[in-house]
């Protein structure tokens, strides 16, 4: 009897446990600009043990395709703003397109393409007018492409926009309309998406709110704080997320698409690289997101949330820092998928780290206590490391920043060094570095020590080392010249 009531409590238990395993449609963005990618399978792994079932890249990266294929996990597929031009002028390069980046992932490997993102934040007014005359053919372009590779129910279009395509003359929700100068495009954009079964995807940043203007009160850009309620109407709106969104859902509404199902394809707070992007705001902004999306709570207008890709996974090294430093720390994880801090993703579940990451030696190029911070070189260094490695932790406000002109120089120096895979002749600069075993890493400033990639192992050979070296160096440094001026999303 004792036995069976067990067997009832075991029983009982797993059905618990498969109500309760993840948020449902919780996403995240999988950004792959980094010098040092953590391996795909492992990033997969990472998204499964913490629950994240669905993911969105910015391009159709061949080893993140693979690595999904038969994961569970739906994928929406970015192109790049790049493609949009060459995807409009014909239907026959939209078709080998998804020949090559959509079909054969899906009958190949299983991969659960769901939707194809057609460009990203197109429209966005720094972008001028760049994009305007090519989106929504592209668009038709690949849907059309999509049809035809017998695709058309399994994989819809859309476009991930910026939450300046629309904006409200009244200061208020209620006044939300398309931007005047776009307003036609995205209302046939919008019909197009709604006759074809797909959803707006729109991204939105209380963050660059705060960026943007020193005197927005700081709690109106989170959700648990006490900031001056803003009245529309009968609503009270207590948070800059809930009156972006139902500014959406009301030029929505007024130009016929009630309806008009939304995706959040970008949300998130960065955790470096300026004053307000640190560890404590991240947590409670995403904390307080996540808590609406666990109790099911939507904005005033819209009571059930919206599905939602955070953004993003994991810190990107080599991406553009033309909108600020903060870009390369977006994560909620860092570089190599180690937690930066906690947070409860529903029921007391914590995050999970990414699991059998390989690290380069336990070693750090920092200035040698020999050298002078005098020395006339040392500048040249610095800028210089600086120039091919990612030093956005430094500067004012940043997790770097108390630190004194020497450990400074260090920081520097050991980003180079690691980024080129620990290779002896990149702790040089000019006699003014030295290789240390002790961890220089002091407060809130980590210095980090590279992932493996298992490009540095070539056999050393003392007679040619120098000439292949160099070589290797110099090939090494046109692919991170290439990355990093490979800049283009958001
Ligand atoms: C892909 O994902 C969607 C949404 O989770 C699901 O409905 C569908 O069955 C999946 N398709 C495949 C082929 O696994
Ligand atoms: C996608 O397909 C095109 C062929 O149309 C190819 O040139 C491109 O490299 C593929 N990969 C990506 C990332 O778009
Ligand atoms: C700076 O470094 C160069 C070698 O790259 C060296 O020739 C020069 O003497 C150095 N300058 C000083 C002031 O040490
Ligand atoms: C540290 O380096 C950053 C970036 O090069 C620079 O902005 C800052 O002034 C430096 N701080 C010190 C104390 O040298
Ligand atoms: C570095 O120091 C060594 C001796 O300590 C010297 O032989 C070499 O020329 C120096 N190199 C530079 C670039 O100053």
């Amino acid at each position: 009897m004792g036995f069976c009531y067990f067997l009832w409590f075991l029983l009982f238990c797993m059905l618990l446990e498969g109500q309760i395993k993840g948020v449902s449609g919780l996403g995240v963005n999988w950004g792959t600009r980094l010098t040092h990618p953590v391996p795909p399978k492992i990033v997969v792994r990472l998204l499964k043990d913490n629950g994240f079932n669905k993911v969105k890249l910015f391009e159709a990266d061949p080893g993140a395709l693979q690595a999904l294929g038969r994961s569970g996990i739906e994928v929406m597929l970015g192109i790049p703003n790049e493609f949009l031009a060459s995807l409009a002028s014909s239907v026959r390069v939209a078709e080998d397109w998804v020949a090559k980046n959509v079909s054969n992932y899906i009958s190949k490997y299983g991969t659960n393409i769901s939707y194809v993102a057609v460009g990203n934040e197109p429209f966005l007014k720094t972008y001028k007018d760049k994009f305007l005359q090519t989106t929504f053919p592209a668009l038709k372009n690949v849907q059309a492409a999509l049809i035809k590779a017998g695709l058309g129910r399994q994989v819809k279009v859309t476009v991930p926009l910026n939450a300046d395509v629309y904006q409200t003359d009244t200061d208020l929700p209620s006044g939300g309309d398309f931007r005047s100068d776009i307003r036609t495009l995205m209302i046939s954009m919008v019909k197009f998406l709604s006759d074809s079964g797909s959803a707006l995807v729109i991204n939105i940043y209380p963050f660059l709110s705060l960026y943007a203007d020193p005197h927005f009160p700081k709690d109106y850009a989170f959700f648990n704080g006490n900031s001056t309620p803003i009245v529309d109407g009968s609503i009270s709106y207590t948070n800059v997320f809930d009156a972006n969104y139902d500014t959406l859902i009301s030029a929505l509404e007024k130009n016929g698409f009630a309806s008009m199902p939304v995706i959040i394809g970008e949300v998130g707070w960065p955790t470096d690289g300026d004053i307000n992007a640190n560890i404590e705001y991240a947590k409670r902004f995403n904390q307080g997101l996540l808590d609406r999306i666990i109790k099911g709570q939507g904005t005033p207008k819209r009571r059930t949330p919206p599905d939602i890709y955070l953004f993003g996974l994991i810190d990107e090294d080599a991406k553009s820092v033309d909108p600020g430093n903060f870009e390369r720390h977006w994560g909620i994880f860092y570089y190599d998928g180690t937690i930066k801090y906690a947070l409860d993703l529903g029921n007391g579940r914590g995050l999970v780290a990414a699991k059998g990451v390989k690290y380069l030696a336990r070693e750090w190029c920092v200035m040698s206590p020999q050298a002078n911070l005098l020395d006339p070189n040392l500048t040249n260094s610095v800028n210089y490391a600086c120039t091919y490695a990612d030093c956005t932790s430094l500067g004012y406000g940043t997790s770097c920043g108390t630190l004194d002109a020497r450990s400074n120089a260090s920081y520097a120096f050991n980003m180079y060094y690691q980024t080129l895979d620990q290779r002896k002749d990149a702790c040089k600069f000019n006699n003014l570095s030295t290789i240390t075993k002790l961890d220089p890493s002091q407060g809130t400033c980590r210095f980090e020590i590279m992932i493996d990639l298992g490009t540095h192992q070539l056999p050393p050979s003392r007679s040619s080392s120098l000439a292949v070296g160099s070589n290797r160096n110099s090939l090494l440094l046109a692919l991170l010249i290439g990355l990093i001026t490979l800049i283009t999303y958001v």
